[in-house]
């Protein structure tokens, strides 16, 4: 049945030009619209940028130009770039829009009007880059790794403080649903708050204690509820009342946002812009025409809203699963559906200045992969023809590169085309290379090698050598014969299977379960060998069968990957001569192929540094550029003097900012999102590491000279070894404890670690740690740790950051550090 179908990406700052962050999310959002279009559904799809706030104010100041046409320049350049990739999106909503702005006002005149809305003065402090306020003293370090600044100003309230019991019973049954599993549990524990704080600061102390873990049982959280200390949510989650603090929803220290509407107006003596994040956030609403009086605008709400699903960036779940839910509870509207938030792309530290940032620009992208394009269909006279003996995934399909490079060309690809074809590869590499959810290292070595792999010895070289036995043996008359059996029993397995793949976002299966299809049709060529076959006229028939199982399976594997390759499918289908049905499905209607081309020509591993070559050029121009009004402060480059340090995130530490409560478990320069955090981040004012690992050129804790001197061999009696996590769960009923089975190389081992309150195990599964592996084995709760992970911490009991590296791939493991 189709059914309707909204989906958001956030809405990017206009402080910064995209870069291939950006884009990925942008990508899913792609794949996810174009496929529910593929199923009928009536889709709507919304990307936008975000233009408000001090950050922007700031960086247009700094780039000396009006903010407006500072927010102008840069949104284009994000609208300009989806139109290059081929994004689909249905609106593109500006937060400096006019209908944005009087729907933000209208939304916030509701919240006023039912109370949830109030006066009052507040002192804190301010994290500008994050636009977030965060917990702690004047001089705080901010999530940014600057220091914060101290604001003390009348604003305007949100009671988010009703929220929390009915958030928590939302989130909990999933009607607000929240995927993947961690992210939704990182969510409930902000809203709980620390129960054990809460207990100890009520001069009370745990019951049980299991090997030095503190365990909450059942009859304790009756006992504190008992006291009064706790509560419990509809499941019985035990929970802190009043952890979640009212919320400053406004701002009059500087001008650039949407100014409070009357009557809320003149009851403040200053004038007031909206919070940016509220004005953000209401995005959603408005695009579809929230607080409207146009017809076709209110009809458009109607039909939309609630969204399906909000796509987001992990570190921005809290604005989304928090602050947004409750701002719409207060309006009765009602809740988005679904919010998911995926990992982050981490960038190698490679030839790319560090000290410049490490972003990649989807413009590199585009522009070298896109040079692969091979022209459109030509006459069928004009093409090589691929060898069709090639062995599937082995040999390239040298021709075909050659063919399409040096050939003379009866016409070549558009701009547009090429922009299109790299889009497409971009999108395949993103999507199979990083389990969704997860973080995932981006490298243009690591890119090429997929394409080549999947792409161009795989799936291209399928379409090439089948179309052309086909074009060759039956002067391009599609064979219809019949399906092997086993073949077609492989494949729609595939191909169900896939269908609840897409329902889970599990894009990286959905791929390799696709390239498992072709893999298939490739086996069945090798074994029936098609061209030994063409050499014998009595076993026509069988040649039939063969080619028709091939191209049959190239059919349903395209079909499979449209939303994801939409210009290569295009393209595939426009050989095959298939038609839509009603239901979307390519159904055969000629009975010739169309004029071949090649599908994907292999990429030369050269390509690599010319992408690393251009992004340095890039990078070097913009150094050199002083700020005028092509140029722009980018938040990569100034935010953070870490941020280079960071060897994943190219902004560096995108972290969500803190409401005011304490931070369940630590206090790391105020900021408690510690599940946002990944291993080898630098935490601001904390040390990278200590000792030995430490970094001259960051502040180190406390005096390590104070300790006791010791000499080489002291050390060398200390085994330290690289070590890859294979595994790693959380252990029922330690909250506080990770299982980790780690390859040493050499041997496997299992290692208990006191890590769980802030690592999950998706931060570590593939990492490259360090491990102290001369420790003798212990038992913890029944299960034998041998080993001990490398960390460092800013204070005893405070959040811990695990040593990693900043060029691990290529380490072998096992490795000794000294
Ligand atoms: O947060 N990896 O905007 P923003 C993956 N304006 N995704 C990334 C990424 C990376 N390295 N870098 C950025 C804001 N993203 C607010 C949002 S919504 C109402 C307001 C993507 O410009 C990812 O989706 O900082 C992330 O959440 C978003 O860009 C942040 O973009
Ligand atoms: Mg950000």
């Amino acid at each position: 049945m189709p059914e309707k179908f909204y989906v958001t990406t956030p809405i990017y700052y206009v402080n910064a030009r995209p870069h291939i962050g950006h884009a990925y999310t942008t990508i899913v959002a792609d794949v996810l619209a174009r496929r529910h279009r593929l199923l009928g559904d009536d889709t709507f799809f919304l990307t936008g940028t975000d233009e408000h706030g001090q950050k922007i104010e700031r960086s247009a100041a700094a780039a000396g130009i009006a903010p407006q046409a500072f927010a102008d320049e840069v949104s284009e350049s994000f609208r300009t770039l989806w139109k290059r990739m081929g994004i689909t999106n249905d609106a593109y909503i500006r937060t400096t829009d006019a209908a944005h702005k009087r729907g933000v006002q209208a939304l916030f005149s509701t919240l006023y009007e039912r109370g949830a809305i109030y006066l009052s003065s507040y002192t804190g402090q301010y994290c500008v880059s994050e636009e977030t306020f965060v917990e702690g003293p004047p001089g705080t370090i901010g999530p940014d790794g600057r220091p914060t600044e101290t604001v003390t100003e009348e604003n305007f309230f949100f009671r988010l403080s009703d929220y929390q019991l009915p958030l928590l019973d939302l989130i909990e049954s999933d009607t607000l649903k929240i995927t993947p599993e961690s992210r939704k549990n990182e969510v409930l524990s902000f809203l709980g708050g620390n129960v054990v704080e809460a207990i100890k600061a009520a001069g009370e102390i745990l019951a049980v204690e299991t090997d030095g873990q503190r365990v909450l049982g059942e009859s304790d959280v009756r006992r504190f509820v008992e006291l009064g200390i706790l509560k419990q949510s509809k499941s019985g989650r035990p929970y802190v009342v009043g952890a979640l603090k009212d919320l400053s929803i406004s701002r009059s220290s500087f001008t650039w946002g949407i100014p409070v509407p009357e009557p809320a107006a003149s009851a403040a003596k200053e004038k007031h812009v909206i919070y940016v994040w509220l004005d953000a956030l209401a995005n959603y609403l408005t695009a579809l025409g929230y607080s409207s009086e146009v017809p076709a605008q209110k009809a458009n709400f109607e039909k939309y809203w609630p969204a399906d699903l909000h796509l987001v960036g992990k570190e921005i779940i809290r604005f989304h699963c928090v602050y947004w839910p409750a701002f719409l509870l207060a309006a009765e509207l009602p809740l988005p559906k679904a919010v998911t938030a995926h990992g982050w792309l981490l960038f190698e530290d490679s030839k790319m200045s560090k000290s410049k940032g490490n972003i990649v620009r989807t413009e590199t992208i585009l522009d070298a992969f896109g040079a692969l394009c091979p022209p459109p269909p030509a006459s069928v006279a004009s093409l090589p023809l691929a060898d069709p003996a090639a062995p599937p995934f082995g040999l390239p399909s040298d021709t075909e590169a050659e063919g399409s490079a040096n050939a003379p060309q009866p016409g070549i690809p558009s701009k547009q085309d090429r922009d299109l074809f790299a889009a497409d590869i971009l999108r395949y590499f993103l999507l199979r290379e990083i389990p969704f959810g997860q973080d995932g290292s981006f490298s243009f070595d690591a890119m090429i090698t997929r394409y080549n792999a999947d792409l161009a010895n795989g799936y291209g070289n399928l379409v090439s050598r089948t179309l052309a036995m086909i074009e060759q043996y039956f002067a391009g008359v599609i064979p219809f014969g019949k399906m092997d059996e086993e073949l077609e029993v492989g494949v729609q397995l595939a191909k169900t299977a896939n269908f609840n793949n897409f329902a889970n976002l599990d894009f990286s299966v959905i791929l390799e379960n696709i390239m498992m299809m072709v893999k298939l049709a490739d086996g069945h060529l090798t074994k029936t060998t098609p061209w030994k076959l063409a050499k014998d006229p009595t076993k026509r028939q069988e040649l039939t069968d063969s080619l028709y199982s091939a191209v049959e399976t190239i059919r349903i594997v395209t079909s499979e990957l449209e939303a994801i390759l939409p210009f290569a499918a295009g393209r595939v289908f426009q050989v095959l001569g298939t038609q839509k049905d009603h239901q979307g499905e390519p159904r055969w209607q000629a009975k010739k192929l169309g004029p071949l081309s090649p599908i994907f020509p292999r990429a030369d591993k050269g390509l690599a540094q010319i992408m690393s070559d251009m992004e340095q050029t890039a990078q070097d121009a913009k150094t050199a550029a002083k700020p005028t009004p092509s140029t722009f402060v980018d938040e990569s480059f100034t935010a953070s003097p870490l941020a280079h340090l960071d060897p994943t995130h190219p902004a560096a530490a995108p972290r969500t900012g803190t409401l005011s409560e304490p931070n369940p478990g630590l206090q790391v320069a105020g900021s408690n999102a510690e599940t946002t955090e990944r291993v080898g981040t630098p935490h601001h004012s904390e040390a990278q590491s200590s000792g030995i690992f430490g970094n001259s050129a960051t502040q180190t804790v406390q005096a390590t000279d104070a300790s006791p001197q010791i000499t080489i061999d002291d050390f060398a009696r200390v085994e330290l070894r690289v070590a890859k996590v294979l595994v790693c769960e959380r252990i029922p009923k330690a909250d506080k404890l990770l299982r980790l089975e780690v390859d040493l190389g050499f041997e496997k081992r299992q290692i208990l670690s006191g890590i769980a309150e802030w690592y999950t195990p998706e931060d570590l599964i593939g990492r490259r740690i360090v491990v102290i592996t001369n420790l003798a084995p212990r038992k913890m709760r029944g299960l034998e740790s041998h080993g001990m992970l490398l960390a460092a911490s800013a204070s005893e009991g405070g959040k811990p950051a695990l040593a990693t590296f900043l060029d691990s791939d290529d380490l072998p493991l096992g490795s000794r550090l000294k």
